[in-house]
């Protein structure tokens, strides 16, 4: 099986130690080459163009990432992605205190207070959090790629209002809990001071630790604040083109095109959508949130141009590679499409994303099998966010309580590729 070699730590309780060593030694003799080889072959089609990037990069991959996990961005997709290429790397994950839940303890300003310290010194930080640059320079190594991803404005505000309808207070004065009469007059329902009003109000802004009260008349504002962000953000994504995203963070990273495969995860099922057809309604969204507005319209033309300074035909082939492979992986992990099912038709417990309220239906994605019979790369990538994180919080403090020494020959690190970066310290 294409990743073994991957390790999870119930299995890890119940395996002695002898196996263990006996599992690396088998993976280890196997190679890590032909290992990593064997892997592509299973998903990709074919290889590239001879002039376009190869799907599997020469170059030392870069493992040092802070995600700004948006909401409603389809940013939980993006973290399921870096959670599993954390886990193949053996890379620390920053994970929330349980005092903050799965998030940095969400709205507050982040704090490396708020990072468990099972999961310090971390490589990668990929859970909400409301953005702060000073504590999360300090968390991380100074080699840290930022990146985010934004939504375009409409449809995000479409979808925090049906998700957090119960949670943010504006929402729930509404009438009839209707879109469009909050819209006819936000001010009658929103106060900016209250627990979840960025759920209501230029959340991108919020989450990026901007001020999203701030009058968007003021023309300097908002350039300023751009400036800031692009300052500190190598890549900012776009649900969008969700695709060509993950090929310009795969280029920047020098990732495989192996370490970008997905499903989509934390979606609403289609009864659950509004379906926003007027122009009138999508201006009056856009005007509410106008400083979201306009730093998506900013971020969409420099995510074009970066596209555009690409070899477009490599650029093409490598989309519908992503693709295929995705498409391929889903096939041998649901044998067949995936299906995608209300939570309480899903019958493994640790595959039923949480409910924000028994008006929206998030819909996730049962497998084939059981127990055993589980792949386990395919459980973690449909593996909803709030159980994902639980798990890799219990897998890296049994690691570090442990303290496990690996043996000297049989060490995993050859089972990986050579260390890059400084290696991480053991805490
Ligand atoms: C959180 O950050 C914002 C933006 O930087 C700042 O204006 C605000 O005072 C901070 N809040 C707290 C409680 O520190
Ligand atoms: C980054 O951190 C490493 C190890 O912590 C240190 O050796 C290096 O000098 C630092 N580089 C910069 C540019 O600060
Ligand atoms: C709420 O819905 C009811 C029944 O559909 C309707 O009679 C009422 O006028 C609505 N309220 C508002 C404020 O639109
Ligand atoms: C929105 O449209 C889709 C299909 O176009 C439909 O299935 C869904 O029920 C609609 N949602 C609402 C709330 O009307
Ligand atoms: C993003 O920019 C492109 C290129 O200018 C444009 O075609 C597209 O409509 C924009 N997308 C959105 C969602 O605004
Ligand atoms: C991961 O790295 C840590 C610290 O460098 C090491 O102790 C551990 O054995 C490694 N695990 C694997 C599976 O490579």
């Amino acid at each position: 099986m294409a990743c073994a070699w991957l390790i999870f730590p119930n299995g890890l309780k119940m395996m002695s130690r002898k196996k263990i060593l006996l599992l690396f030694l088998l993976a280890f003799s196997t190679g890590t080459l032909l290992l990593r080889q064997s892997v592509h072959f299973s998903w990709f089609p074919k290889s590239p163009p001879f002039s376009c990037a190869p799907w599997v990069s020469p170059h030392p991959k870069h493992t040092a990432v802070a995600f700004l996990k948006t909401h409603k961005t389809a940013s939980t997709t993006v973290q399921n992605l870096l959670f599993r290429f954390a886990e193949r790397h053996n890379v620390t994950v920053a994970l929330p205190h349980h005092a903050c839940d799965h998030q940095f303890c969400y709205p507050h300003n982040f704090s490396a207070r708020f990072v468990h310290p099972y999961t310090i010194p971390p490589r990668l930080i990929a859970s909400h959090l409301r953005f702060n640059h000073d504590e999360l320079r300090h968390l991380m190594p100074n080699d840290t790629v930022y990146i985010t991803i934004l939504r375009e404005p409409v449809a995000m505000f479409e979808s925090l209002f049906s998700y957090y309808n119960q949670y943010c207070p504006a929402f729930r004065r509404v009438p009839n809990g209707s879109m469009e009469i909050f819209l006819n007059n936000p001010s009658q329902y929103y106060r900016s001071h209250e627990k979840y009003a960025m759920y209501a109000h230029n959340t991108l802004v919020y989450d990026l630790g901007g001020d999203p009260e701030h009058n968007p008349e003021d023309s300097t504002y908002l350039p300023k604040f751009i400036r800031q962000i692009e300052g500190i953000f190598s890549l900012v994504m776009l649900a969008e083109y969700f695709d060509e995203s993950l090929v310009l963070l795969r280029h920047l990273l020098a990732w495989d095109l192996e370490d970008i495969l997905y499903v989509k995860l934390n979606m609403r099922s289609l009864e659950s959508k509004l379906n926003i057809s007027s122009a009138h309604v999508a201006a009056q969204i856009r005007a509410w949130n106008a400083l979201d507005a306009a730093l998506y319209d900013h971020f969409n033309a420099t995510f074009w141009k970066k596209l555009s300074k690409m070899d477009q035909g490599c650029l093409q082939k490598e989309v519908r590679a992503l693709h295929q492979a995705c498409e391929r992986l889903a096939r041998h992990c649901f044998r067949g499409q995936p299906q995608l099912r209300p939570a309480m038709q899903i019958k493994n417990k640790d595959l039923r994303p949480w409910q924000p309220s028994a008006k929206v239906d998030i819909v996730g994605y049962d497998l084939p099998g059981s127990g055993p019979h589980l792949d386990e790369q395919c459980l973690k990538l449909v593996m909803p966010e709030v159980q994902y994180s639980r798990y890799l919080l219990r897998k890296q403090s049994l690691k570090n309580r442990r303290r496990v020494v690996p043996h000297r020959p049989l060490s995993p690190q050859g089972l990986l590729p050579p260390p890059r970066h400084p290696a991480i310290k053991a805490s």
